[in-house]
């Protein structure tokens, strides 16, 4: 598990092994909107302004994944304990 900060109310969310971020933030009432929900179509793109993502897209470059500061929610995860979103 890890946990995810939403950087402009600064709540925090524990995202357990058996769950998306999307899904996660859903159960607490944040909405991230999704299509594909498979890694492919870029809707659910976000910022992320702290922590290291466990890339598992195919939506972005390898190059883009390196830098770190942005990654598909309806399925990477962490490799940090802790990612701050800009949401
Ligand atoms: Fe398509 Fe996340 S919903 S990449």
């Amino acid at each position: 598990a890890f946990e995810v900060q939403i950087a402009r109310t600064g709540k925090t969310i524990m995202v357990p092994p058996d769950q998306s971020i999307v899904a996660a933030l859903s159960e607490n009432g944040i909405d991230v909107p999704v299509s594909c929900e498979q890694g492919i179509c870029g809707t659910c793109l976000t910022r992320v302004l702290e922590g290291e993502p466990d890339h598992r897209d195919s939506f972005l470059t390898t190059s883009e994944q390196e830098r770190n500061d942005q990654m598909l929610l309806c399925c990477s995860r962490a490799k940090s304990a802790r990612l701050v979103l800009d949401l």
